[in-house]
C-alpha cells in the first residue's frame, strides 16, 4: 500500500521509520517532508488541502498520516473521508480542542475534568479582575489561538496584565490573542501521555516528558522541545489510571456528546500536582519530540494501531510494548530559538539510519544539496538512544551525537534528568 506522511519535522520522520520495514508497504510520500525524508520515500510539493486530496486520488494513496496541527485544524482529515481515503487524524470539530484554548477550558469546565482554574475572553476588566482574584504569586497568560508553542507567557500579576493588553491589541500575537485564557498557575512536574483513540476507546501509549526550556536544568527561553524520554517512572501506575479513568475518559465521552467524537492520537499535557493529574493542554496529533522516543518502543506494528483507530477496533485491540527506554535528544541550530541559522553542512560517521529500533537519528530541520545535508535552521536532529534502561539509552542517544556534528549546533546535556534523580 502506498501512504502519505503529512509534515517536515522529525515526528513525521520518526512515523516513517516506524512503516519502513512493514511489508504491507509499497511506497512512501511526504509532503512536504525534508531533506532527509526523501532518503525514506518521495516528498511531494504541493500545498493546500484541494492539492493533497487530488494527489492521493490520481496516485491510488490507501492511508494518510497527518503529523502536525495545522492541516487538522484546517480541515484536511474532513476532506479525506468526504472523498473516501483514509486518514489518521482527527477532523476539524475535533482538533478544536488543540485550536482553541478557551474551546479546551470550556469542555473540562462543562464535563468537570481537573483542569487549573481559570477565566477566558476579551473583556479586559474582567481578565484583570480574575488575576487580581487569584493567589498566586504568578499567573498564566495564553493566547486562545495557535501560537507554534508560543502562545503561553507565565509572571507576576503586573507583568500579566501587561501582556494581556499586548494580546488583546494584536501587537503580540495577532488575531490568536485576540481571546486569552487567565490561569492560576500550577507548581509540580508535566506529564506527556499520549492516547490512541477510536472516538469511544483508547489505548494508552508509554509515558513520556519533555524537555521545553532551551538550556540545561530548565533554564532559558521556551522552545518547541529540546529532548524527551520514556517511558518516565514519574508516571505511577495509580497516576496513570487516574489520568485514563478520570482525564482520556470522560474527555472522550464529552467530545462525543458535543458532536465531535475523537479518532486520532489524543496528546494530554499533564501537570502533576500533589500526586493528582491537572489537563494543561491537549494537542491532537503525537508530540514532538515524545513521538522520536515512543514509537520505537511499540511492538506491535504501528499500522496495526493506526487500523484499529481509523476501524474503530480500538475497544479489543491487544497490543505489545518493548521492555526499553527511549532518550531523545534535540540538536539545534546556532540561533534557535529566536531566529534563522545559515546552513552548515552536516557531517556524520557510523550512523544507523534504516531502523527505528536501534539507536538511531531522526531528521527535521534539514535541506538536501546534490546528496549532502545541511543544518536548515531550528530543530535540526534528534538523536535517539536506545537501551534496558533509561541511563544506557541516555548514553547511546549522546554517544551518537559524538559522530555527527555541524557548525553552530546546540543541545541539553541533561535529558531525562528527572528519571535519573
Ligand atoms: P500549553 O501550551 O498550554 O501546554 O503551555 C505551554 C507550557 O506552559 C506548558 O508545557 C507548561 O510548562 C506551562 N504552563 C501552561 N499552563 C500552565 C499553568 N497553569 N501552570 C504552570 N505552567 C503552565
Ligand atoms: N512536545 C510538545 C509539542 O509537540 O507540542
Amino acid at each position: 500500500m502506498k501512504i502519505l506522511i503529512v509534515g517536515s519535522g522529525a515526528r513525521e520522520y520518526s512515523i516513517a521509520l516506524s512503516l519502513l520495514n512493514d511489508i504491507r508497504l509499497s511506497q512512501l510520500y511526504f509532503c512536504p517532508g525534508n531533506g532527509a525524508t526523501c532518503e525514506l520515500g518521495e516528498n511531494i510539493n504541493i500545498k493546500g488541502n484541494e492539492e493533497i486530496v487530488a494527489f492521493c486520488i490520481n496516485n491510488n494513496i490507501a492511508l494518510v498520516i497527518i503529523g502536525p496541527e495545522a492541516p487538522l485544524t484546517s480541515g484536511l482529515s474532513n476532506q479525506l473521508r468526504e472523498n473516501n481515503i483514509r486518514v489518521f487524524g482527527p477532523s476539524k470539530e475535533a482538533a478544536k480542542l488543540e485550536d482553541s484554548k478557551i474551546f479546551m477550558k470550556n469542555i473540562l469546565d462543562k464535563y468537570n475534568i481537573n483542569t487549573a482554574k481559570f477565566f477566558s475572553g476579551n473583556n479586559k476588566n474582567e481578565l484583570c479582575d480574575f488575576i487580581d482574584s487569584l493567589d498566586t504569586q504568578k499567573v498564566v497568560v495564553k493566547a486562545d489561538g495557535l501560537c507554534a508553542g508560543k502562545g503561553v507567557i507565565i509572571a507576576n500579576k503586573d507583568e500579566a496584565k501587561k501582556v494581556l493588553d499586548e494580546m488583546l491589541n494584536g501587537s503580540l500575537f495577532g488575531e490568536a490573542g485576540s481571546s486569552v485564557v487567565i490561569e492560576e498557575y500550577l507548581d509540580g512536574f508535566e506529564l506527556s501521555i499520549f492516547a490512541i483513540c477510536d472516538g469511544d476507546d483508547f489505548i494508552i501509549l508509554p509515558s513520556a516528558q519533555d524537555h521545553k526550556r532551551l538550556l540545561d536544568n530548565d533554564l532559558g527561553p521556551n522552545t518547541g522541545g529540546m529532548g524527551a524520554y520514556s517511558p518516565t517512572p514519574l508516571c505511577s501506575d495509580e497516576l496513570l489510571n487516574d489520568i485514563k479513568q478520570n482525564i482520556i475518559k470522560p474527555t472522550l465521552e464529552a467530545m462525543k456528546n458535543e458532536g465531535a467524537e475523537f479518532c486520532g492520537v489524543l496528546f494530554c499535557g499533564i501537570m502533576v500536582v500533589n500526586n493528582k493529574p491537572y489537563v494543561l493542554e491537549f494537542n491532537v496529533r503525537f508530540g514532538d519530540p515524545e513521538c522520536e522516543v515512543i514509537l520505537p518502543l511499540l511492538k506491535t506494528p504501528l499500522l496495526d494501531i493506526i487500523n484499529a483507530s481509523i476501524d474503530k477496533k480500538i475497544k479489543n485491540f491487544k497490543y505489545e510494548i518493548l521492555d526499553k527506554s527511549c532518550v531523545g535528544v534535540v540538536v539545534a541550530s546556532k540561533n534557535y530559538p529566536f531566529q534563522a541559522s545559515p546552513k552548515e553542512e552536516i557531517r556524520y560517521s557510523k550512523i544507523n539510519f534504516l531502523s527505528n529500533q536501534l539507536s538511531h537519528i531522526s531528521f527535521a530541520g534539514v535541506s538536501n544539496i546534490d546528496g549532502k545535508l545541511y543544518a536548515d535552521g531550528g530543530r535540526v536532529f534528534v538523536a535517539v538512544g536506545i537501551g534496558d534502561t533509561i541511563i544506557e539509552a541516555k548514553q547511546n542517544a549522546y554517544k551518537l551525537i559524538e559522530n555527527i556534528s555541524f557548525k553552530g549546533m546546540q543541545f541539553r546535556n541533561d535529558i531525562a534528568y528527572r528519571a535519573l534523580k
